[in-house]
């Protein structure tokens, strides 16, 4: 498949230049078909439904681990990233006293907030201050040392679209005897992950976003190395042993980290934007986002805008940001002309997927005339 025969399954673009996609995903017409068969399960045969979504859950775990590089068995079936940032810290706690976790200013709430736990006060955190738009891997260096005991940052970053170079902030971890934290919502599904090869400790993530699922589903990976590291939460999912009563050993795979049933529905309704991202290629799409994301930034500054994502392809992938005042009221503007964006108080951002191409980036640069001629 190649990203205009995805274009030509996904129905909203027939109408709407979407790009939104850092926020939540389109569905494909292989996604309807999913739904309508679960709902014709749930009607006539919900037994069957009780068999299929279980495969459903598995088949998202390996799809997933295709996609970024990983094996199946590091793959835990969550419900968000928040939820997956969690696990990572719940098993690198407690911490001996003087420990310092490293951060970017750019880091996500969710990465950062587990650190704030009670039990965990006798880890210093530390954040790294971007400079010009670009968190500067020296800096990072500068800030690690004996007592770090993890680098946690967003592979791509949600407001600035900055992207980290993982494979060498692992080895700086590693170096310093730490581990590499990565939330991967603004990447995984945008471009070639190898978790495996750059030797990333945990990863997490959304289905909802660019791996083109649904919300409530997200995806946990950790290192095989660590899956001997024992969760604080254990369900009859996580027991080696099913339901036994009284015999408890956590599964020697990711799944030690699932308790009961799982989101079932997201899990139908998310597998196929993952196997149809993978018919398409990790490389296509990266190369695709890339070079809508160069598009839409250069076309951006010539209309004036105050874009704040770098420029250069290592430091970017498909998040754009800009600054302007009145975010909220252009996006309205685009929004009522068919071109879907995202806003959050001054910043206003455009998120093109493997799916778009340079017709819809080109509405939005229509937008960006017809809302600067209307407000002269
Ligand atoms: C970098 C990043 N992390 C996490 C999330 C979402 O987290 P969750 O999956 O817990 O809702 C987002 C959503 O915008 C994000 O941009």
């Amino acid at each position: 498949m190649n990203p205009a025969q995805l274009r030509a399954e996904i129905p909203v673009l027939k109408k709407r230049a979407y790009m939104f996609s850092g926020g939540i995903a389109p569905a494909t017409n292989r996604t309807i078909k999913a739904m309508d068969d679960y709902m014709k399960w749930v009607t006539q045969d919900p037994d069957g439904l009780y068999l299929h979504t279980e495969d459903a859950m598995h088949d998202c775990r390996a799809l997933f681990a295709k996609l970024v590089g990983a094996d199946a068995d590091e793959i835990a079936f969550v419900e968000s990233t928040s939820a997956g940032s969690n696990l990572a810290v719940d098993m690198l706690t407690p911490a001996p006293k003087g420990s310092n976790v490293v951060f970017d200013e750019y880091a996500y709430p969710s990465s950062v907030y587990p650190w704030k736990l009670k039990g965990r006060e006798n880890v210093a955190l530390r954040f790294v201050q971007p400079r010009d738009g670009i968190v500067h891997f020296e800096d990072m260096e500068a800030a690690v040392d004996d007592d770090t005991i993890a680098i946690s940052i967003s592979h791509v970053t949600p407001g600035q679209g900055f992207k980290h170079d993982i494979a060498r902030l692992a080895k700086l971890a590693h170096a310093n005897g730490a581990v590499l934290i990565v939330d991967g919502a603004q990447s995984a599904g945008a471009m070639e992950i190898d978790l495996h090869k750059w030797g990333v400790d945990f990863y997490s993530t959304t289905g909802m976003k660019w791996l083109m699922g649904a919300g409530g589903v997200g995806y946990f990976y950790a290192a095989k190395k660590h899956l001997d590291k024992t969760p604080t939460r254990a369900g009859y999912s996580s027991n080696e042993h099913g339901y036994g009563l009284h015999k408890f050993e956590f599964k020697d795979n990711a799944e030690r980290f699932h308790l009961g049933l799982s989101n079932t529905m997201g899990a139908v309704f998310s597998k196929p934007g993952m196997e149809q991202l993978l018919e398409v290629g990790t490389k296509v799409i990266e190369k695709h986002v890339l070079d809508l994301s160069g598009y839409a930034i250069r076309g951006m500054k010539e209309r004036g805008m105050n874009v704040i994502t770098p420029d250069e392809e290592k430091y970017r992938l498909g998040v754009i940001g800009a600054i302007m005042d009145d975010a909220e009221q252009f996006w309205k503007f685009l929004y009522d002309r068919g071109v879907d964006t995202y806003f959050a108080g001054n910043l206003f951002r455009v998120d093109p997927h493997v799916f778009n191409n340079r017709a819809d980036v080109d509405r939005l640069f229509e937008g960006i005339e017809a809302y600067e001629s209307a407000h002269k």
